[in-house]
């Protein structure tokens, strides 16, 4: 059966939309989820666009792009031979190193925003191609804006960029305008229109402006296209890039449509996702296809009678397909180290050494806390710990008096090192006189732009998960904290932002235009 190549831009295309941004630690630990999920590739950053993206895409490059089975790790370039020279320096590390140069084709981008004639951007891209290939052999072209690109001028740049040696042609909707018969159609004409397009590897990217996105890109897949790329939960520019987990599903749930497969492992779906939203502190709505909360929960009485009498009544899908777990009660306060790591690794966590010993430490007092622990939970631990930054302050101790018709005041104590330092605060509820009091240690005044606080399970003892933005001067960081107890969940949050803020990757500039 005939292959697509799932290319992976979660940390690029996914990571420059607002809200996004992920530094260098946490593009890394996506990295390596994104290949335990065996994507093939992975659009790693844009490195010119700024040191940090260029330092996470040279990271990833290095130490997931080294990896047995490894996918290959690609960078994204301007036309501008620099761009592709720093490209080149950011992704050289890596086994399967990929170089993926733009520019847009469209006149309405040519007039507006490049200022060029279409000859001189057809010669723009021959140059970069060239370039790009003096350094290796998979590079990748994109006629940025390629559904209002006039279509004999984009198939001319086309067979020009696979002369000089572009092995993947990567068709944008750049403004999500396509609709599916026309974009499959059009697809189709590239296939019958482009000379040497045999030599390629025809791939499309599809935005979702008019909610499309994973429509057009199975259009594409049955028009020809042997590469898609998207997004693990969607994200992307504005309304977002094609949904990996909608692509790959509805491919492998209708083989018999479509009759092509993927290398995805789609066991890894569900932890992608969560890891996705525990990092970037955006939950995918309960309804969103395959991995929200409700793609499984059958509500209606009708159906679940169905479902009790045969699952393939109202299930195309099985949860354990994507890798969802099923809710089970696991372990107590009494499990020891092994129980606990071999659960892990049934859901997928290989931890070892100190990283296992933090676990088993988080682990502990949440059972302390809590009777019952989930699988659930046990997702929620890992990802806020692996998420934690290692050095920083943590809780030594915190009080907080709350109540009807009382002042709502905090006293905390923190650790840094070897030193500990203490203060109180009050405020207009308890999460903000527990902030007011951690403003009081570090001298800093954080203004929190966007908070929220969902739970783990269902229960009234489950894990609350607290997400948060946080200016500090201008510097707009996000956070996060898990606890059974949402105010010290709160507190673990801000202190996570106030953690990352100390490090050199916060400070982003990301402002480099096409
Ligand atoms: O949407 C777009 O056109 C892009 C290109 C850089 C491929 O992201
Ligand atoms: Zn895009």
């Amino acid at each position: 059966m005939e292959r697509v190549i799932i290319f992976d831009t979660t940390l690029r295309d996914g990571e420059q939309s607002p809200g996004f941004s992920m530094n260098t630690m946490e593009k890394l630990e996506m990295a390596r989820q994104l290949a335990r999920l065996q994507v093939d590739v992975i659009e790693a950053g844009f490195p010119i666009s700024s040191d940090d993206d260029f330092e996470a895409t040279r990271q990833v490059a290095k130490q997931v792009g080294t990896l047995d089975n490894a996918p290959a790790i690609c960078g994204l370039s301007r036309v501008g031979l620099g761009d592709i020279d720093r490209c080149w320096e950011a992704v050289k590390y890596a086994k399967k190193p990929r170089i993926h140069t733009f520019v847009a084709t469209s006149d309405i981008h040519l007039k507006y925003k490049l200022r060029k004639s279409r000859a001189e951007v057809l010669k723009a891209s021959v140059e970069a191609v060239r370039h790009a290939r003096a350094y290796c052999e998979d590079v990748e072209f994109s006629p940025e804006d390629a559904s209002r690109s006039d279509f004999d001028y984009m198939c001319d740049v086309l067979s020009a960029v696979i002369e000089a040696g572009a092995r993947t042609i990567n068709i944008p909707d750049t403004v999500g305008y396509a609709i599916p018969k026309e974009w499959g159609e059009r697809i189709a004409r590239i296939r019958s229109s482009v000379q040497g397009i045999d030599k390629a590897v025809l791939s499309v990217h599809c935005h979702n402006d008019l909610g499309q996105a994973v429509a057009n890109s199975l259009t594409a897949v049955m028009s020809g296209a042997r590469q898609v790329e998207c997004t693990i939960n969607g994200i992307g520019e504005r309304a977002g890039n094609a949904s990996l987990e909608e692509i790959v599903m509805a491919l492998r749930t209708r083989k018999d449509f479509f009759g092509v497969e993927t290398r995805v492992k789609t066991e890894e779906i569900f932890k992608a996702s969560r890891l996705l939203s525990h990092i970037t502190g955006i939950h995918v709505q309960p309804n969103k296809a395959i991995v929200g909360e409700n793609a499984f929960a059958h509500e209606a009485g009708i159906h679940q009678d169905g479902v009790l009498k045969e699952k393939l009544t109202y299930e195309i899908m099985r949860p354990e397909d994507i890798g969802r777990p099923s809710n089970k009660l696991v372990l107590g306060k009494h499990s020891g180290r092994h129980a606990l790591a071999a659960r892990l690794k049934d859901l997928g966590f290989a931890l070892a050494g100190p990283e296992l010993d933090r676990a088993y430490k988080a682990f502990k007092d949440l059972a302390d806390r809590k009777k019952e622990v989930y699988d659930e939970d046990l997702m929620a631990i890992v990802t806020d710990e692996a998420t934690q930054t290692a050095a920083g302050y943590e809780i030594a101790y915190l009080h907080v008096i709350s109540g009807t018709g009382v002042v709502p005041s905090a006293t905390i104590k923190l650790k840094k090192e070897d030193q500990v330092f203490q203060d109180s605060g009050v405020g207009d509820g308890p999460v903000d006189a527990v902030l007011a009091a951690i403003d009081a240690i570090t001298g800093l005044k954080g203004r929190l732009q966007d908070y929220s606080l969902r739970a783990a399970t269902s229960g009234k003892d489950a894990i609350g998960e607290v997400s948060m933005k946080v200016d500090f001067d201008g510097t707009v960081v996000s956070g996060k904290g898990s606890s059974t107890d949402v105010i010290e969940a709160s507190a673990r949050a801000y202190l996570s932002a106030l953690n990352r803020l100390a490090q050199p990757t916060v400070q982003r500039v990301k402002e480099v235009g096409p």
